[in-house]
């Protein structure tokens, strides 16, 4: 790849505040593409933005609810009128409740719902219109290995993210004469703050150390170069699937 081979695309990336939003919008930036930032926290937007702009890149912070569909539709408009357009959709928002089924509440099964799948149909509904016509578009979404396996506590994420990929393929399908890939990540367990609880019970911990091949966490600018990858002109021929990036979790 060019080492700056997204000058002049812009991307929007949903949790771009930490993480691995973060990390894939650090990414993009290095190879020249003008980054949109979407999260609810705008301090920590901001600083997330401070840091992409010491990085060299054009960026800019967008405090919204990806679950609201009015928030997206306000979204949509603030992004389109600071850039112009839009080339690459990163739909990164996430969250985790981890309970038995019998435990959870609807409104936290709608939460997790909301936040891992239909921000996605938000967010894709919002910007894919604009996206056609440019020969060039690239929307990758956020699934994980859950989308595949599972454990117990995980319901309604393994449901989301199952979705997710359902969504994934679907909307490749509808796009494909586009020049719009549509491509799913499954990450295995990353150290970011959506796993801070596991990382820090040194018995949780050593649980999925030890299921993970590899041995250790994944780290977050993993994802970032891979994320590239496939936001590159030569990945045009990857869509409707997902790449496992788990340590070796579900070879097993
Ligand atoms: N970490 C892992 O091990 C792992 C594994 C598999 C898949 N994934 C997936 O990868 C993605 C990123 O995970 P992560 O570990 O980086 O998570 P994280 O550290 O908890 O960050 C989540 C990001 O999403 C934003 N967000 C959450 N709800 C939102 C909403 N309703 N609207 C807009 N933004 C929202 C958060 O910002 P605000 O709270 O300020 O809105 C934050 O920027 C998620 O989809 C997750 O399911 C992660």
């Amino acid at each position: 790849m060019e080492p700056k081979s997204l000058a002049g695309r812009v991307a929007v990336v949903t949790g771009g505040s930490r993480g691995l939003g973060k990390a894939i919008a650090l990414s993009l930036g290095s190879a020249g593409a003008s980054l949109a930032l979407v999260a609810r926290d705008m301090a920590a937007l901001n600083a997330a933005a401070v840091a992409q702009g010491k990085a060299g890149a054009e960026v800019a912070a967008f405090s919204a609810d990806a679950t609201d569909e009015r928030q997206v539709a306000r979204l949509q408009g603030d992004i389109l009128a600071r850039f112009n357009h839009v080339d690459i959709l990163v739909n990164n928002a996430g969250m985790n409740i981890r309970k038995p089924v019998v435990e959870f509440s609807l409104a936290e099964w709608n939460t997790v719902l909301a936040t891992n799948l239909t921000s996605a149909f938000l967010m894709c509904r919002a910007l894919v219109p604009q996206m056609k016509g440019r020969g060039y578009g690239r929307i990758v979404n956020l699934t994980s290995i859950m989308s595949h396996i599972s454990m117990p506590g995980r319901a309604a994420y393994s449901a989301s993210k199952a979705g997710l990929l359902g969504f994934t393929k679907a909307l490749a399908l509808e796009l494909a004469g586009d020049g719009i890939t549509v491509v799913a990540v499954s990450p295995g367990p990353f150290a970011t703050e959506m796993n801070t609880a596991l990382i820090e019970d040194p018995e949780l911990n050593r649980y999925f150390t030890s299921r993970i091949p590899i041995g250790r966490w994944g780290n977050a600018a993993e994802i970032g170069q891979l994320v590239l990858y496939l936001c590159s002109s030569e990945a045009g021929f990857v869509t409707g699937t997902d790449i496992l990036v788990d340590g070796g979790w579900t070879a097993q």
